[in-house]
């Protein structure tokens, strides 16, 4: 697949190579990874990327659009009835880069946003100080409830009659339970906030209908092809009719300049696989292994935030185990079990050191594991959390995780030196 760069550029191919052996060879457990297919891989390694593009179909900035139209067309409709959403945008660069556009489209500097707090599962890019969102609109955030570490949502209710709000924002990083879109989208309304969805963590769920979707209940959506929908990487926002023309203008000329064309292809197929029967097994078989992969870890002792889950991701706090997440994550990796340390509610360490993991099962179920897998996993995470550093019990923990790991080729089809 790379075979000019192994002629010209020796040092970067062999780095992709060692990428493409990580990756084979490894448990990938980062909740918001996930393997595509050959044909994503094809279409971002196109020749569209050459293509020059500005505006939107039919009112472009420069010449030799007419196939581009068409492309970005498809992408435009696919995501729309993949959603059954009224309108659609899908340049934005990334998941951050939508949410950007949306606040952009629909407030001015100085307002008030509210968001979901980051370190109870939150994004960077709903308000947070280091993030341009909360250095350009006034942030205010909600929490967990300390007892369920589910959503308060009177918590959510208060913090929106005190603020006025002009955007009330669901969605989150880690967060292992559905949302009631319902009762935010009652709540936004009772403030005459506008209420934005980010599902970028859950929308391949979602589109195959394991997961509620938010469409019917927020004005706006965005959400990642990358993530949960294993396709491009990248960024799209669904709305209503209503808000077309504000979004569009926003994302270009209001955030962004050119199109990524190699991306906005990828992103056509992206949303035509995510409707197919094949993808909503997956997803099916996602929320499965999810669960299966909890109550092994709970079995073995472990504690997870909010006992279990709904969807993808699980979040276990590790202080019963006496360790932090930045340990067991140091010691997964060492047997080849990718992870992420992750702050749980209320943590008493600092983000580089946790007291949590975020543990997420789409990449590996996208590679085929089942039921069966996901408790041999748990088995491995096990012996680690209780062998950190007996470096006897983690070569042997690392040659059954490869064992595990080879059991699923992935891109059979691509060299490996
Ligand atoms: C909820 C949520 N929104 C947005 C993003 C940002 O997406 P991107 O990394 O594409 O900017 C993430 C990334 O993890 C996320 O979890």
């Amino acid at each position: 697949m790379l075979k000019h760069l192994k002629e010209s550029d020796h040092i970067l191919y062999e780095m992709v190579q060692d990428e493409l052996l990580r990756q084979r060879q490894g448990i990938e457990m980062i909740a918001s990874e996930s393997f595509v297919p050959y044909e994503i891989l094809e279409l971002q390694g196109s020749i569209l990327t050459n293509k020059t593009m500005e505006g939107f179909p039919g009112r472009r900035y420069h010449a030799g659009h007419e196939v581009i139209d068409r492309i970005e067309t498809l992408a435009i409709e696919r995501a729309k009835a993949l959603y059954r959403a009224e309108h659609a945008v899908v340049q934005p660069h990334s998941g951050s880069q939508a949410n950007h556009s949306v606040y952009q489209a629909l407030i001015k500097p100085g307002d008030t946003i509210l968001g979901m707090r980051l370190d109870h599962g939150g994004h960077l890019s709903h308000g947070s100080s280091v993030n341009l969102s909360g250095k350009i609109y006034k942030s205010v955030f909600y929490g967990l409830n300390p007892e369920t570490e589910t959503i308060d949502y009177r918590d959510l209710e208060a913090k929106a009659l005190e603020h006025r709000p002009r955007i009330i924002i669901a969605g989150a990083s880690a967060y292992p339970r559905f949302i009631d879109y319902e009762r935010i989208a009652a709540i936004a309304r009772g403030v005459e906030a506008y209420f934005l969805v980010d599902m970028a963590h859950i929308a391949g769920l979602v589109a195959a209908g394991v997961h509620p979707t938010p469409v019917p209940f927020a004005d706006v959506v965005t959400g990642t092809t990358t993530k949960n929908l294993g396709g491009a990487r990248g960024g799209f926002i669904l709305s209503r009719g209503e808000y077309a023309a504000k979004l569009d203008k926003a994302t270009f000329p209001g955030v962004q300049g050119s199109m990524h064309m190699h991306i906005m292809g990828a992103k056509a197929f992206t949303f035509m696989r995510a409707g197919t029967d094949e993808f909503k097994g997956v997803m099916t078989q996602v929320v499965k292994n999810a669960r299966t992969l909890g109550e092994a870890l709970k079995d073995r002792g472990f504690r997870l935030v909010t006992g279990g889950t709904d969807n993808h991701l699980l979040l276990v706090d590790l202080r019963p185990k006496g360790l932090t997440g930045e340990k067991l994550e140091k010691a997964l990796e060492r047997v080849g079990i990718t992870v992420n340390k992750n702050m749980i509610p209320n943590d008493p360490e600092k983000p580089m050191v946790t007291s949590g993991v975020r543990i997420g099962v789409t990449a590996m179920t996208m590679k085929g594991a089942l039921e069966g897998d996901m408790q041999k996993i748990a088995g491995l995470i096990d012996e680690v959390a209780r062998h950190p550093q007996d470096e006897t019990v983690l070569d042997r923990i690392a040659a059954e995780a490869r064992e595990i790991a080879l059991k699923f080729p992935l891109y059979p089809g691509i060299e490996e030196e």
